[in-house]
């Protein structure tokens, strides 16, 4: 087994928090230090396995933040609770890296990061959009490789969004975001699939609009799918923001693909195992007008065979989330996660997390997911 590196900060602290990942910024630090916590933390980049989490927790652990390609089932909560251990959380907004039920059984509390990450994932699904339309990286490919011998009436012709038909499968916080930058810089019409209806998101389209439409420019509508096949076979470029569950396993598949327009753009910003990647694939592979971005894949990190041979999928390695202010976020986020909980706190009751990111931190806990099913207290 590989011994990994381990950073501990406050040693003099009462309760003892491991960090299965170095995180960035120092504020999340400082609120642990501040909530009397011994921090240890791995300094290493490789992925902890179960058993060098279970050493790390050994026998005395009051919490935990952990990373969203670690496992956390049954035995890990089961052996934290045995260790004194009351809170988890999860360095992501994702949850599907963990048992819920499993971790309201050994009564151990699971936050995640939620607020801070909207605008910098719709962006990342936006960039994807549009490098995907816009061949920009196999033009790149092209360029560095020494293979650009002057502009052509042909070179890499890609597909214009502006006032073109966007879907969203899944309009939620992100989702939503990402849906009004495509309609504020393109002009897009949009279809939206989600288990709710969402009436700020209509309400925001029309509001918008309706400017467009003092400015001289077209309508724009924004229209609830109630399957997600009238959204593949109507949408232009379809983005992909739902959670991963057993509802969401595959959602696009084979079937699916082949309802999509010929010379549609699919992008995946999500969890991976939504997409059949070995179906999506084999579908760029027959359909060369067919383009996907991608920045979650099924079997991360490994990818799908042949995936990395196809000009037509744009690809990243999950960093959708990857900007300075919100990995700072998503850390002070789960720091105050753990430290509002071993303080016995009340869980934050607003949509809005911002007041998390400096000092001094609201007397609450931001975001814990099983909150309900443990009976934790709510603010009023
Ligand atoms: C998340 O938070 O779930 C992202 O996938 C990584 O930041």
């Amino acid at each position: 087994m590989v011994e990994n590196e381990w950073r501990i900060e406050n040693p003099g602290g009462s309760q003892r928090v491991i960090v299965t990942k170095d995180l960035p910024g120092e504020h999340w630090l400082e609120v642990l230090k501040a909530a009397d916590c011994r921090v240890e933390i791995c300094t290493s980049d490789t992925i902890l396995t179960r058993m060098q989490i279970i050493d790390a927790i050994g026998n005395s652990c009051d919490g935990v933040i952990g990373q969203l390609t670690e496992a956390w089932g049954e035995e890990l909560f089961i052996i934290l609770n045995a260790a004194g251990g009351k809170v988890y959380s999860n360095y992501a907004v994702g949850y599907n890296n963990i048992d819920i039920e499993a971790a309201t059984a050994a009564g151990i509390a699971v936050g995640n990061t939620p607020g801070v990450l909207t605008e910098t994932t719709a962006e990342m699904a936006v960039a994807l959009t549009l490098a995907a339309a816009r061949r920009v990286c196999e033009a790149e490919r092209f360029l560095r490789a020494g293979r650009y011998q002057g502009w052509l009436p042909n070179l890499f012709v890609g597909e214009l969004l502006e006032g073109k038909t966007v879907g969203i499968i899944g309009a939620g916080r992100i989702g939503s975001a990402y849906a009004m930058m495509m309609v504020k810089a393109h002009n897009m019409n949009v279809l939206y699939c989600d288990v709710n209806a969402n009436v700020e998101l209509e309400k925001a389209v029309a509001a918008y609009s309706e400017f467009n439409q003092s400015q001289g420019g077209m309508p724009l509508r924004c229209t609830r799918c109630l399957n997600v096949e009238d959204l593949l076979q109507q949408a232009d470029c379809v983005s992909v923001h739902t959670l991963l569950d057993d509802s969401t396993y595959h959602l696009i598949d084979a079937d699916r693909l082949v309802m999509m327009k010929e010379n549609a753009i699919l992008v995946n910003t999500s969890r991976g195992p939504v997409i059949d990647e070995a179906a999506l694939v084999a579908h760029a592979r027959t359909h060369p007008d067919f383009r996907a971005g991608l920045d979650v894949f099924e079997h991360e990190p490994a990818l799908a065979d042949g995936l990395t041979e196809l000009d037509n999928i744009v690809a990243v390695p999950h960093i959708g989330s990857a900007t300075q202010w919100t990995r700072t976020g998503m850390a002070s986020l789960a720091a105050c996660n753990v430290a509002a909980v071993l303080h016995g706190y009340p869980v934050w009751n607003k949509d809005d997390f911002l007041e998390y990111l400096s000092f001094p931190v609201p007397q609450a806990v931001p975001s814990i997911i099983n909150a309900e099913a443990l009976g934790l207290a709510m603010l009023p």
